[in-house]
């Protein structure tokens, strides 16, 4: 067997998997509470024997590998690969199965301008197209291992669209939440890929409890994200592949768009692993990024509070007036030493025009709420300028039409020959 246990991170109990996944046990049996307009208590951490682990998977195995080929590593996965695999009611999860979904496309860039370089972490070639995919793919794997058929999640739109994308991929049914100002494109991409679309009259917390509610009614699988622990531990892998593209030189500081908390939550624990493991040293410093219309991470860690409050801004993705993985999200930043700013959307929408421009990566507004993250932390004299930092680029441009339409307006069509007569003269 695999050995992989589950620990909460509020009251520190320790499960074995069986108890947590058997009974589809997602919080603590504790201690956890998904109260209404409340963050999540006793979200569960899967943990695994690293002194073991230690033995197969050192500095230089991960030097070695691929980024986006996560399963090179199966040993860090709570799955059951066939020569770990138990009898049923658990099913065999076969390589070929693992090896049909990785992030082949996933790409580190550099974005050079006059007076700054930053490495950018480029997600928005996976394969539907956001950082989601990394926790849809582990989702979707556990569904299968535990032989559900359907999953159902909440979403602003990229959770949803990833697991119906992946879903497809897997021959499992999808359920999505997702409130009714879902951009337009996102919500045709889960129409394409075949999802059940649950609009929400209400906004993506709202969705949230909904989903949650159903799913144990239908005996679906839930994927909300920070609710399922499988969420956390998919986005872990952008550690591993920030560590793997930069062979080992990692960045001084880490700037990621916090909506849930969870890429940036997921982001510390990989690095935690990978520490664990004997193969780093120094820690990466985390940068929570949020829009000043959805900022509840930046308020509880200046007050210690939280306090809900509706969100609002154009970075549909990262409205979430109720970061369900607020706690661990703070203590990532606390511990890696890093620090939590917000901007404004004005300057998303500018950092987002400066990534298309200068880098060719079409990126939404969620996406490019880090770069605006750095220019503000630069500007502050927040961080040393001549330290290396990366930005995470966490979504596709083409997700969100309505936002490239803000920057474009619409060129007007002419007769042939009044371009002939514009460029060539009569
Ligand atoms: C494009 C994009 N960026 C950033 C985030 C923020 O991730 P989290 O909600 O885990 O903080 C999301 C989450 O939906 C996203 O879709």
């Amino acid at each position: 067997m695999n050995p992989y246990y589950y620990n909460c991170f509020n009251c520190h109990s320790q499960f074995s998997a069986s108890e947590i996944e058997q009974d589809l046990h997602y919080l603590c049996p504790k201690c956890g509470k998904a109260d209404k307009n409340k963050p999540l208590r006793g979200i569960l951490l899967i943990s695994y024997d690293y002194q073991q682990l230690k033995k197969s998977y050192d500095r230089s195995f991960f030097l070695k590998q691929t980024v986006g080929q996560m399963w090179r590593y199966p040993l860090l996965w709570p799955l059951q690969p066939p020569e770990y695999a138990k009898d049923p009611p658990f099913r065999k999860i076969e390589w070929k199965e693992l090896f049909s979904v990785d992030l082949p496309a996933t790409k580190m860039h550099e974005l050079r301008l006059d007076d700054y370089s930053v490495k950018l972490l480029d997600e928005t070639n996976n394969p539907t197209y956001s950082y989601k995919d990394r926790a849809s793919m582990l989702v979707a794997l556990k569904a299968r291992q535990l032989g559900l058929g359907a999953v159902s999640t909440a979403s602003t739109g990229n959770a949803a669209s990833s697991m119906a994308g992946i879903c497809a991929r897997f021959g499992l049914q999808a359920h999505l939440w997702v409130p009714e100002n879902i951009p337009e494109a996102k919500l045709m991409q889960i129409l394409a890929y075949g999802g059940q679309v649950h609009l929400v009259q209400g906004d993506y917390d709202t969705a949230f409890d909904l989903s949650l509610e159903i799913s144990q009614r239908m005996g679906w699988y839930n994927r909300n994200t920070a609710y399922n622990p499988l969420t956390m531990e998919g986005k872990k892998s952008g550690a591993f592949d920030i560590f793997i593209g930069l062979r080992g030189d990692l960045p001084d500081y880490i700037f990621v768009p916090v909506g849930d908390g969870v890429v940036i939550g997921g982001i510390y624990k990989g690095f935690c692993e990978l520490q664990h493991l004997g193969i780093i040293e120094d820690f990466p410093k985390l940068i929570a990024v949020q829009s000043s219309g959805s900022n509840a991470l930046i308020r509880f860690i200046q007050t210690g509070k939280f306090e809900f409050l509706p969100a609002e801004t154009i970075a549909d993705s990262i409205s979430a007036g109720v970061p369900r993985n607020l706690y661990f999200a703070a203590n990532a930043v606390r511990e890696s030493g890093g620090f939590a700013l917000e901007v404004d959307d004005a300057d998303i929408v500018e950092s987002q025009k400066l990534i298309n421009e200068k880098t060719g990566i079409l990126v939404e507004p969620a996406g490019a709420a880090s770069l605006a993250g750095y220019l503000k932390a630069k500007s502050v004299d927040k961080i040393d300028p001549n330290k290396k930092s990366m930005i995470l680029l966490t979504g596709s441009g083409l997700k969100d039409i309505d936002s490239l339409k803000r920057l474009h307006r619409r060129p007007d069509a002419f007769r042939t020959e009044v371009w002939q007569e514009r460029y060539v003269g009569e």
